[in-house]
């Protein structure tokens, strides 16, 4: 704070007495909250936060448009990504189910430009102006997200606790968690001698998102047994608690068809409580003993075993042990030869156990009792199987010594980081990118966060490999996922001509599409095109006389439909969307050959009713009623300024 302003403010306290003074620290104090500080009022405005409206050009130069196609359902759009945001805030709000983003990640190393210039190491303001930039951007990302939407957003390790907070105060209570993904094999940082060697990807999602898992495999599902009610998978009876942590879970069982026992391991006690232990520890009080069992969320383990829900798999006589005196026992414990879990190998019964005499002169089950879980007893969403926040190297190792095989986390696989420069070389023939992510990583997470008809959004695209990921995926799974890549020309002063959307992100998807190194290319159903968009910005005041009809037609046909049209607007008339018994259509000029073209629609199309966007709505629903067509007209420039304009203000954030 600068003295002079110290100065006065203390002049000003100096005026105010007790309770005065009381009341203005109880306010301060109230005012603290926990999250994050930046100092967004000190550094220079974001140039990009501006005010007024953004409209889309569709460049049919930089287009993909394959023969046969209707309309443009895939949009790269150049800019920046403030502007494409706003663009798509006032057309797909609420419409994109996973964004996933790889911002900047301020390293110092001039990675990014705030106002033209890169943010270097020693720029005072470094971490408040990123911190500003992204929040500008992820505030308007928020609307875009459907209510079951998630967006995804790569970090590296520095700057992930930062980023993190600022996703809580964007995002609140919406985190779900982090995934760690190793870049590569070893660091080089011998200054600290610490192997920098993995990032993350934060995860925060709407209420109804969730991840897609695994869906259970159906041959897990057998009957060995042949019980009656059908073929069931086996679930561990054990609930990760130690005898310290859970005294009442720990508990002997016995199988009632063949009296053998099992030890319960006092690493790894029951699930499932036990009415006997309940009566034991509440002396047969029958009032305590209903009201406890009552509270129970799931059956006791003697109901279980009773309703023949437990299995207890088959012993071979020779392997079933007994231990005729303590003495016996204690030997066999000693000597690593007491009972064991089969697949860990670690002792179930030690000497300082509780219940340790228990066991003598009992014949001990070697195997493990398992619940049975029927195929027919839940519903399939009940039966997937988790996204493991591990991603693994694509020949890394994965051991789990999980008991519970059926609901083993889903492990994706990625490559390091350095293939993905090599996997742009071999589309584009250059380097022609820093820092790309591998397409296995994005396609990875896009696996588990889409499904087949989603809308994938990336608005820090670079090198678009969100975009080939999506095509990937959709040709493998026969899926209709969209993309909409945001990425910046990176021009600066120095570099005016630079268009790296232009010459990297859309010319990869380019070829991607066409097929490459004996790589087969994509067909429409694919999603095998895309339209480029550029964005023109007219101040709200002067839309009505500087936008074109072709900026119209663009973002009506986005906003009604969520696609960029194909032809430029010459045509008198212009059909936006068929749907119902509805027909959109926009019309620039009310010239006697549109009004004929209006007139002729409903019959044409066998539909009843007409939506209109015209310059002037009223005299144009009064000329197509003296020719008996009723219709619904809008006002081109109303529906401009749409999502964009607030309350006659700008939209900035
Ligand atoms: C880390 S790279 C993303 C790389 C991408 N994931 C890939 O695989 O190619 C970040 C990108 O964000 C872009 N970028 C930075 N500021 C931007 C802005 N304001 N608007 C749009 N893109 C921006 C940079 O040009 C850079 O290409």
């Amino acid at each position: 704070m600068a003295k002079t302003e110290t100065t006065s403010l203390l002049a000003e306290l100096q005026n105010l007495n007790a309770p005065q003074l009381r009341r203005l620290l109880v306010e301060h104090l109230t005012k603290q909250k926990l999250g994050l500080y930046w100092e967004s009022n000190a550094i220079a405005r974001d140039a990009a936060l501006n005010a007024n409206v953004v409209l889309p050009r569709v460049v049919p130069e930089f287009s993909h448009t394959p023969d046969g196609t209707a309309h443009h359902r895939n949009l790269v759009i150049e800019g920046d990504n403030f502007d494409s945001l706003r663009l798509l805030r006032a057309t797909h709000a609420g419409k994109i189910r996973v964004i996933y983003i790889d911002p900047p990640y301020n390293t110092g190393n001039k990675d990014w430009v705030y106002n033209d210039k890169f943010v270097g190491a020693n720029d005072r303001w470094r971490h408040s102006q990123w911190l500003e930039f992204l929040y500008q951007r992820l505030v308007l990302a928020r609307e875009l997200l459907t209510s079951d939407g998630v967006i995804l957003v790569s970090i590296n390790d520095e700057n992930r606790s930062r980023l993190e907070l600022l996703m809580d105060e964007v995002f609140p209570g919406r985190r779900l968690g982090s995934l760690v993904w190793r870049t590569k094999d070893t660091g080089n940082d011998l200054d600290q001698r610490f192997s920098h060697v993995h990032e993350h990807v934060l995860v925060y999602g709407n209420k109804g998102f969730k991840f897609n898992g695994r869906a259970t495999d159906r041959s897990k599902f057998r009957n060995p047994d042949k019980d009656n009610r059908g073929d069931w998978s086996p679930q561990p009876l054990t609930a990760n608690k130690t005898l310290l942590e859970r005294p009442n879970t720990y508990y002997p069982i016995q199988d009632p068809a063949t009296g053998l026992w099992y030890a319960c391991d006092p690493d790894s006690t029951w699930r499932f409580a036990s009415e006997k232990v309940i009566r034991r520890l509440l002396a047969n009080d029958e009032a305590a003993v209903q009201s406890a069992l009552a509270a129970l969320r799931s059956d006791t383990m003697e109901a279980f075993i009773e309703k023949k829900l437990i299995y207890f798999p088959p012993s071979k006589p020779e392997e079933v042990m007994q231990f005729d005196t303590r003495a016996e026992l204690l030997a066999a414990i000693a000597a690593g030869k007491g009972p064991m879990l089969p697949k860990k190998k670690t002792p179930l019964l030690r000497a300082d156990l509780p219940d340790i005499d228990f066991w003598v002169g009992k014949p001990i089950a070697p195997g493990r009792p398992s619940r049975k879980e029927h195929w027919t007893a839940k519903p399939e969403e009940d039966r997937l199987a988790p996204l493991s926040s591990w991603i693994a190297g694509l020949n890394e190792d994965v051991v789990t010594l999980s008991d519970d095989e059926e609901y083993e986390p889903v492990v994706l696989r990625s490559a390091r980081g350095g293939v993905a420069t090599e996997e742009i070389k071999n589309v584009l023939g250059s380097k022609a990118f820093p820092y790309p992510k591998p397409l296995s990583l994005i396609k990875g997470l896009l696996s588990q966060a889409t499904k087949p008809n989603d809308t994938v959004l990336d608005f820090f695209a670079g090198s678009g490999t969100t975009g080939q990921a999506v095509l990937e995926l959709n040709a493998e799974d026969g899926g209709n996922r969209r993309f909409i890549l945001c990425s910046s020309t990176e021009a600066t002063a120095k570099e005016p001509d630079k268009n790296l959307c232009r010459d990297v992100c859309a010319e990869r998807l380019r070829r991607v599409i066409a097929g490459y190194s004996g790589k087969p290319g994509y067909n429409l159903a694919q999603g095998g095109e895309f339209a480029y968009l550029q964005l023109d910005k007219i101040e709200a005041a002067d839309v009505a006389f500087e936008a074109t009809p072709e900026h119209a037609t663009t973002l009506i046909s986005m906003q009604n439909t969520a696609v960029a049209p194909v032809e430029r607007a010459e045509a008198a008339i212009q059909i936006v969307a068929i749907g119902g018994d509805w027909l959109t259509v926009i019309c620039h000029a009310a010239t006697p050959e549109a009004l004929d073209a209006l007139a002729a629609l409903p019959a044409q199309h066998g539909l009843a009713r007409l939506a209109v966007f015209c310059p002037r709505p009223k005299a144009l629903a009064a000329l197509l009623a003296e020719r008996g067509v009723e219709a619904n007209t809008y006002s081109i420039a109303d529906a401009l300024l749409k999502g964009q304009v607030r309350g006659g203000q700008g939209a900035s954030a």
